[in-house]
């Protein structure tokens, strides 16, 4: 659907500062390069502590972080094999949860039926990807597709951060182009206009045009001049539950969110910057170029858009009953899309519920089989 783009006063619905995610997508966990054989990493998705490993054979697997003998975290423990063996009474869990071998317990004795969550997890573009929601509906959705990755003209930069804020509050800061005020410092961009709008049931895309001028803008490549004003058109598509940014010719920005809890998320972002160089030599440089944009392009812009980020999470934590206005269309849409995708996945959930509940008790009074009445969770520990 099309949405005006005019700039009119709207007021905020604060409940998107309270909503949750919705679990059915795939999220980001972490660079798989920094996960080596052996290794065992903490993961924490909207209030979901999860363990991430990787097995002696190279194989991720993801575990709840809660061992289903006494709850002590699994990621304190230690990979042997392609198991994961917890700290405290040495229980051994397979990657797919359950319990294969407890140190102490008579080999001619049967194992107790203790089994972990697992989580469906893949590696791609370098990052780790867990889908927290219905393991059976993981197939259904894929993470972005990043044509970019494997082209030899871009130079790739990875860049990570921590913002102690609702992931609403970092999602409206990456649609908001009208923030350019901001960094004016660091010769960001100016005289944004919103040029076009679209929404559906799971998007928001927005067009700006903005304009740049001085050295930065050079060293990018959006001008041949220093002094030079250019103008350029970039597209903003928020794809519910993360984001594709780009700038006409010149680069596109991924923006993977991984929301941690209600006032804090984290970012996975793959930059790609078109580069004219020749390719042995972008590869030579690769490295340096890396560091260099992270460190004097992407911090700088980022401690900043952090600094407004965490206010705007704290004055909203001393009042939450306070009003807001925005004029911004674009942000209001993505609002919209942050509470509808929350709410539907509320709805499915408690319709699943009811369904569970009406079959179990028709189950019961037609087969009059106490023994239906057994624990079914995934976590249960029975004997
Ligand atoms: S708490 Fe994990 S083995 Fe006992
Ligand atoms: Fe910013």
């Amino acid at each position: 659907m099309e949405l005006a783009t005019t700039l009119t006063s709207q007021t905020v619905q604060n409940a998107v500062r309270e909503v949750g995610i919705n679990p059915n997508y795939w999220y980001p966990a972490g660079w798989a390069s920094q996960l080596k054989n052996g290794d065992i990493m903490p993961v924490r998705i909207w209030q979901q502590a999860i363990a991430v490993y990787r097995d002696e054979l190279g194989q991720i697997h993801a575990l709840e972080d809660a061992c289903p003998h006494k709850g002590v975290a699994l990621h304190k423990g230690k990979v042997q094999g392609c198991h994961l063996t917890c700290a405290y009474h040495g229980w051994e869990f397979k990657g797919s949860g359950e319990c294969v071998n407890i140190p102490y317990l008579p080999k001619e004795q049967k194992l107790p039926r203790a089994k972990a969550r697992s989580y469906p997890v893949q590696e791609k573009y370098n990052i780790i990807w867990i889908f927290p929601g219905d393991p059976t509906l993981a197939a259904t959705c894929q993470p972005p597709e990043m044509p970019e990755f494997d082209h030899p003209d871009y130079l790739m930069v990875p860049i990570t951060a921590r913002m102690n804020a609702h992931f609403s509050i970092c999602n409206e800061n990456s649609m908001d182009v009208f923030h350019g005020f901001l960094h004016q410092n660091l010769q960001g961009w100016f005289n944004p206009i919103l040029k076009s709008l679209q929404e559906t049931e799971a998007s928001v895309c927005a067009e700006y045009d903005v304009s740049y001028t001085g050295r930065m803008a050079k060293f990018l490549g959006l001008s041949d001049k220093a002094d030079e004003v250019t103008t350029r058109r970039i597209s903003v598509k928020y794809n519910y539950p993360h984001y594709e940014t780009a700038l006409e010719g010149v680069s596109s920005l991924y923006l993977m969110r991984l929301p941690i809890g209600p006032t804090a998320s984290r970012s996975f972002a793959l930059f790609f910057l078109k580069v004219r160089l020749p390719k042995w030599l972008l590869k030579r440089l690769e490295p340096i170029l890396q560091t260099l944009l992270r460190h004097f392009v992407f911090m700088r812009f980022l401690s900043q858009d952090i600094e407004m980020m965490e206010s705007e999470q704290q004055t909203y934590l001393a009042n939450p009953q306070r009003r807001y206005v925005e004029i911004n269309p674009a942000i209001i849409a993505v609002e919209r899309l942050i509470i509808r995708q929350y709410e539907q996945f509320m709805q499915k959930s408690s319709q699943l519920r009811n369904n569970q509940q009406h079959d179990a008790s028709g189950a019961l009074s037609s087969a009059n089989a106490p023994s239906q009445s057994e624990p079914t969770k995934e976590n249960s520990f029975v004997r």
